[in-house]
């Protein structure tokens, strides 16, 4: 028995916690290992590398991915170079398959994100035997409570606001702090819960900025002279849309940036305030991953080995606590889980006095 192991998508810590749990799982079920290099990639191109209990020894502690990753390969709509050198997508799917084949694999092991794991449920419809295993530092993938790396996100952007709240008090500022979260608020609700936040803008809650300038001139009242707004990168206003900084282009998707500079320099023409921004960008998704996600990863690549073991293809492990269970990948993708707005997280924060800027 032969398995492949990929990593697609942008990066997250944890991640060589499972594929250290799932090689060291799969040799102990007596099977080859072989590592796929930059996700999918690695399948066009027959990148790969064999591993065993030594080649994943010492990465536990370690943020990124020691087979590397990109989230600008997808095998169904590949970008490539046409005549008169504009880039077009096109469908190399089948060769993957081939070069899947030809490496004697007999199982594959991906963890990614909802765009490589949807990518992964339409290899499994064209046969490859695989399972998936849920990453994202945004813990918007369905089915699974929680992904790895999420907490680890978490306590970085919650570590952030600690110290910016001093020097905010220090120079009576507005300090306007942007997180990740494409279409999911998770960890700008969690790190500005934890870490103190006045106002969490978050893209399940439109905001009204008036609202949020309501906010910093009450706290200015009340003689608190500073505040702390926590946006999510995909917030956006009611009646609006999210801001970009990049238009997509073969291969890759448009990206989310400049939100934190829009509802800044709007607090100061609101309020009269000083304001300043942080954006935390790919800070929040290195560094050592937490106690949780070491745990959580090292359940799920476990738990991966063990679903290729059963034959169970096209699942993917999910927390449903207290137990790692499995569900197909197809009821994962497609569908974000963003943060329930009626969720007594929401209602606690506001009856605390947090701001959703509604
Ligand atoms: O999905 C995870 C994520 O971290 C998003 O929150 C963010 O918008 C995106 O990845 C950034 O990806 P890139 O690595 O392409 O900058």
């Amino acid at each position: 028995m032969r398995v492949g192991v990929l990593t697609g998508g942008g990066d997250c810590p944890g991640l060589n916690a499972v594929i250290r749990a799932a090689v060291k799982t799969s040799v102990g079920f007596g099977w080859e290992v072989l590592g796929i290099e930059e996700g999918f990639d690695g399948l066009v191109h027959s990148h790969t590398r064999p591993m065993n209990a030594a080649s994943v020894s010492g990465i536990l502690h370690l943020g990124g991915t020691i087979l590397g990753t990109t989230n600008a390969a997808n095998p169904f709509s590949y970008p490539s170079l046409a005549q008169g050198g504009k880039t077009i997508e096109r469908d190399i799917s089948d060769t993957v398959v081939t070069n899947f084949r030809k490496l004697g694999l007999d199982g594959l092991i991906v963890i990614g994100g909802d765009g490589t794991l949807s990518i992964a449920e339409r290899f499994y419809e064209k046969g490859m035997p695989l399972v998936g295993v849920p990453k994202t530092i945004d813990n918007d993938i369905d089915g699974t409570v929680i992904s790895f790396g999420f907490d680890t996100a978490v306590n970085t952007a919650r570590d952030a606001l600690d110290k910016l709240h001093t020097t905010a008090e220090s120079h009576r500022r507005v300090i306007v702090v942007e997180v990740m979260g494409r279409q999911a608020g998770w960890v700008a609700v969690h790190s500005g819960i934890a870490g103190g936040a006045d106002v969490i803008l978050i893209p399940e809650i439109p905001y009204d900025i008036s609202k949020v300038a309501h906010t910093v001139m009450t706290r200015e009242r009340l003689g608190k002279h500073f505040s702390i707004v926590v946006v999510a990168e995909g917030a956006f206003p009611a009646g609006g849309v999210p801001t970009y900084t990049e238009a997509k282009r073969a291969g890759r998707e448009q990206r989310l940036g400049g939100i934190c500079e829009r509802v800044a320099s709007a607090i100061t023409e609101l309020t009269g305030k000083e304001t300043r921004v942080v954006v935390l960008g790919h800070l929040q998704r290195g560094g050592p991953p937490t106690t949780f996600d070491r745990v959580l990863g090292t359940r799920f690549g476990a738990g991966a080995a063990r679903l290729i073991r059963k034959g169970a293809f096209g699942r993917m492990v999910a927390l449903v606590p207290p137990d790692v269970k499995s569900i197909p990948i197809r009821a994962a993708i497609g569908r974000m889980k963003t943060v329930p707005v009626d969720n007594d997280i929401i209602e606690s924060a506001r009856e605390i006095g947090i701001c959703f800027g509604d």
